[in-house]
């Protein structure tokens, strides 16, 4: 049976076995997937061990994103704009090939699941880490009219807005209401919010926060508070795991019954 795996640490957590396991059996595939947990200093030997006991695919996931990059023979075009990997397979050649799939899980669950457009929109992204780094590229291939970067640490968002041509903002200098909002800090999982501005979001806004908990996020409370809708990353989570599943089995599966199943399961 073919085998795949998470590598991430901490990895108990890892919803990624249940929903790809869940995939292959509406597919139709017959795939094994675990989680292991990485270790800092034998990250690399243990990927390499995997396929070289012949393993097929691997999803990576924080802290080993940046470490599995460097590892790569042949990159993505996306994931050599993400400077991070979440899959990884080997390639016929024996050229190991990776890939991020982040991206595009939460442009198609903004889109897909939610009805909502980026085109024309006057787009605003919290934070400036690697998981914001790695889904400007599909935010900006939806061709908002603009994307704005604000970070508390404002070098990190000039930075990232040189690299993607975009703009750049410290909290203070934001300015009006924004037609979508996309929080990639990690504040939300210790329960902190950058200050944000009250001006910035009302009725017409749509918030999106990348983490996802029971209940509404720090963040979409805020966004709740300030007459705007939105949602949590959830459908990211189950949208990134359909395309690395699409990557490796070269079948689309369908995801929209098991975020519901694992909606409820948070509610
Ligand atoms: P990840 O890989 O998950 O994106 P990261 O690269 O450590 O993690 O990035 C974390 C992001 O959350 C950063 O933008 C960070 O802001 P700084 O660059 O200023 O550190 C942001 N962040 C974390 N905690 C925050 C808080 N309490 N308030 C505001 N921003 C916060």
């Amino acid at each position: 049976m073919d085998q795949y795996a998470v590598f991430g640490n901490p990895i108990a957590h890892s919803q990624s076995p249940n929903i790809h396991m869940h995939f292959a059996k509406e597919t139709q595939q017959a795939i094994n997937y675990t989680r292991i947990l990485g270790d800092d200093v034998e990250f690399e030997n243990q990927v390499r061990e995997f396929f070289a006991k012949g393993g097929k695919g691997l999803n990576v996931t924080s802290p080993f994103k940046e470490r599995a990059f460097a590892m790569c023979d042949v990159l993505s075009e996306r994931a050599e704009l993400a400077g991070a990997v979440n899959t990884l397979m080997i390639k016929e050649n024996g050229e190991l090939f990776g890939d991020t799939t982040d991206g595009v899980g939460m442009v198609t669950d903004i889109i897909n699941n939610n009805q909502q457009s980026l085109k024309g929109k006057r787009v605003l992204v919290i934070g400036a880490g690697g998981a914001v780094q790695g889904i400007l590229k599909n935010v900006l291939d939806e061709s908002p009219l603009s994307v704005t970067i604000a970070n508390r640490t404002v070098s990190k968002a000039e930075a990232l807005a040189e690299k993607f041509s975009c703009l750049a903002s410290s909290f203070e200098d934001l300015e009006g209401a924004f037609d979508i909002i996309i929080n990639g800090t990690t504040a939300s999982r210790s329960s902190s919010l950058p200050p944000l501005k009250d001006e910035l979001a009302n009725e017409s806004t749509w918030c999106y926060d990348m983490t996802y908990g029971k209940g509404r996020t720090i963040f979409l409370q805020w966004a709740d508070d300030h007459g705007a809708t939105g949602t949590d990353g959830l459908g990211m989570l189950v949208g990134q795991a359909a395309e690395s599943f699409s990557i490796w089995r070269n079948v689309q599966p369908d995801t929209a019954s098991l975020l519901a199943s694992m909606r409820q399961q948070l509610e």
